[in-house]
């Protein structure tokens, strides 16, 4: 893995948009070199994984190991010995979460060397750790470290007996880890524009730390004395912007604007599009809008499955710094840095108020399981509703 993204010069690659023009520099700035595919993966401190590797670490890519499947290909889970990195048996070794390209996939090469060039460079504690990759043939894979609990995505929005509802104090907190993972992509040595930040791409360890995954559609953020970064819009309905989706022009602001939806799915326990809802309602920015300025009002858009758990003041405070990131107008919303200021005021009222109400609201009362423990069902055809991926954007 990389030892620290701070000793190496930033280094620019223009993996996923080849039409960078617009956002080259200014005579102010020396424009960013774009790097070459061979540049970025000698450069990347990757394991280069052979097939036969991967083959054998997950099994033949058995169905039953699947964690579950996107727009790039499905995940599976597997085995690997944690210094040579050579397949191990399943149980020992180090656990991996294998992501295989779908040879039919939309997204693609491009997707996948881009989370090459950014995962390979960067190394924080809220950001997945990726392994290596295999490049062979056809074979398009990224080996990641394996997160047990799965993605946020899960815990908010899939009922069952294993998915007890997460408590108001871990919702806090992985919203806190996430901003972090956020803060560190915009801030001034990395300039980094993640353009999918949405539930799927938050996965959870053992301890409910929560890293950023998903490096397929991010950018380099604009240079010189551009404001923004030209692209084809691409995301997920529900969580891209307004103004991105209508302009095609990217900017750090379009994720403070999806961490806002995020935030918004974290308090009301909803999904940011859900067309099982009553009309009025599939969308869930527009529902929530009107009550997220009232104090009084804050209450019907809580997921109650949170009652008791936290202070109205608080709630309200979250609400409403939801309300700000969910701007129209992007300079109304609050840079990374501040929301995770923020948010770790909420952390630290949470805690306090877990510590006066005892264990009730720590989120420890349900033993949960990791979604690596799960019996062996058919992940994907367990998740009931039609899941939402990274494509194309087009305004309706
Ligand atoms: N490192 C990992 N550890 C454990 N589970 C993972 C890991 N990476 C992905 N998963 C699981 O696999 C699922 C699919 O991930 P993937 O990133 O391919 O698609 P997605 O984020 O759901 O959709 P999209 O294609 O829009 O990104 C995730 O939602 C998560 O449940
Ligand atoms: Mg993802």
């Amino acid at each position: 893995m990389s030892d620290g993204w701070e000793s190496s010069t930033r280094v620019s690659a223009d993996v996923n948009d080849i039409s960078r023009s617009s956002s080259k520099s200014s005579s102010s700035s020396v424009p960013p070199t774009p790097r070459s595919e061979e540049e970025i993966l000698q450069s990347s401190n990757l394991k280069s994984f052979s097939y036969a590797d991967l083959k054998m670490a997950t099994r033949n890519f058995r169905p039953d190991s699947v964690l579950g499947e996107g727009g790039f290909g499905s995940v599976f889970k597997g085995w690997i010995d944690e210094n040579s990195f050579a397949a191990s048996k399943p149980g020992t070794g180090m656990v991996i979460a294998v992501k295989k390209l779908n040879l039919e996939s939309f997204q693609g090469h491009k997707e996948w060397l881009a989370e090459v060039n950014y995962l390979g460079q960067f190394y924080h504690p809220h950001l997945v750790k990726l392994i290596g990759y295999c490049l062979e043939d056809e074979h398009r894979i990224l080996v990641y470290e394996f997160m047990p609990r799965g993605s946020l995505e899960n815990h908010l929005f899939r009922r069952g007996s294993y998915f007890q509802p997460l408590s108001w104090n871990l919702r806090i907190k992985v919203a806190l880890d996430a901003a972090k993972g956020l803060a560190f992509l915009h801030s001034a040595e990395t300039k980094v524009i993640y353009r999918d930040f949405k539930t799927s791409n938050i996965l959870l360890d053992t301890n409910y730390t929560a890293k950023l995954s998903d490096f397929g559609l991010a950018k380099d953020g604009p240079t010189g004395d551009k404001s923004h970064v030209s692209t084809r819009v691409m995301g997920t309905y529900g969580y891209a912007a307004p103004e991105y989706l209508a302009t095609g022009h990217l900017t750090a602001r379009s994720d403070i604007y999806s961490f806002g939806v995020v935030l918004l799915e974290m308090l009301s326990g909803r999904r940011a599009v859900d067309k099982n809802r009553p009309s009025g309602e599939h969308n869930l920015v527009e529902w929530a809008k009107p009550f997220l300025t009232n104090k009084r009002k804050i209450f019907r858009i809580l997921d109650s499955r949170l009652e008791g758990q936290y202070s109205l003041d608080v709630a309200y405070k979250a609400a409403n710094l939801a309300l700000r990131c969910l701007s129209t107008d992007p300079k109304f919303r609050p840079s990374m840095d501040e929301v995770v200021k923020e948010l770790d005021q909420f952390n630290d009222s949470s805690k306090e108020m877990a510590n006066t109400l005892g264990n009730q609201t720590t989120g420890l009362r349900h033993r949960r399981r990791s979604a690596g423990d799960l019996p062996k069902v058919n992940v994907v055809s367990a998740v009931a509703y039609p899941r939402p991926s990274a494509s194309p954007l087009f305004t309706k």
